[in-house]
C-alpha cells in the first residue's frame, strides 16, 4: 500500500484579525478579469476590425483616439487593470515556487517596482500626448495637425 506524504505546512499561515488581503486579492483577479474582457475585446475590435481596421493605426490613429477623453479612459483604465491583475497574478506565482526569504522578496519588490513604473508612465503618456507638439518639422506632423 502507497502511502500519501503528508503535505508541507503553510509557509505563512493566514492572519486570524483584520482585512483579509488574499481574499480580496483573489476576488480582484476574478473582477478584474471579467472588466479586461469587455475592454481587451472592445480594443482590438475598434482597432483591428472597425473601418480600414489595422491598415488604418498609425501615429494619427493613436493621436486621434487619445483627443476623446473617452479613449483615453479606456486605455487607462485597461492599462491600470491589467498591470495589477498581471503583477498580482505573478506574485501569486512567485509564493507558489519560492521560499519566504530575500529572493522571494527581491523578485516581489521587482514585480512592484515594475508594474508602478509603468503604471505613472503610461497614464503620463495617454493624458500629456500632444499629437502637435510646437516647433517640430512639418514633414513629421500628421496631417491634422494646424501648421501643416
Ligand atoms: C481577457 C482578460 C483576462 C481574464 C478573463 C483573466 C482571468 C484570470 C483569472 C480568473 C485568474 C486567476 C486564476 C487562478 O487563480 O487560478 C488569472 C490569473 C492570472 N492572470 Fe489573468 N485574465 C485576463 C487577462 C490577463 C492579462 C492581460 C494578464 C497580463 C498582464 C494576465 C495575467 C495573469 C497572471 C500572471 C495570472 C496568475 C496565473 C496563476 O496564478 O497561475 N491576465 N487571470
Amino acid at each position: 500500500m502507497s502511502v500519501i506524504e503528508a503535505p508541507r505546512s503553510q509557509a505563512r499561515p493566514a492572519r486570524k484579525r483584520g482585512v483579509n488581503l488574499e481574499k480580496w486579492g483573489w476576488i480582484y483577479m476574478r473582477a478584474s478579469g471579467v472588466v479586461l474582457l469587455v475592454l481587451i475585446f472592445g480594443h482590438l475590435f475598434v482597432n483591428l476590425l472597425v473601418g480600414e481596421g489595422v491598415k488604418a493605426i498609425d501615429f494619427g490613429f493613436v493621436g486621434g483616439k487619445w483627443a476623446d477623453p473617452f479613449w483615453q479612459w479606456w486605455d487607462v483604465l485597461m492599462l491600470w487593470l491589467a498591470l495589477i491583475h498581471g503583477a498580482n497574478g505573478m506574485r501569486t506565482i512567485v509564493n507558489d515556487y519560492t521560499n519566504p526569504g530575500t529572493t522571494q522578496k527581491l523578485l516581489k519588490g521587482s514585480l512592484l517596482v515594475a508594474a508602478v513604473v509603468l503604471i505613472v508612465l503610461g497614464t503620463l503618456v495617454v493624458f500629456t500626448f500632444d499629437p502637435c507638439p510646437a516647433g517640430s518639422p512639418a514633414d513629421l506632423l500628421p496631417s491634422f495637425c494646424p501648421a501643416v
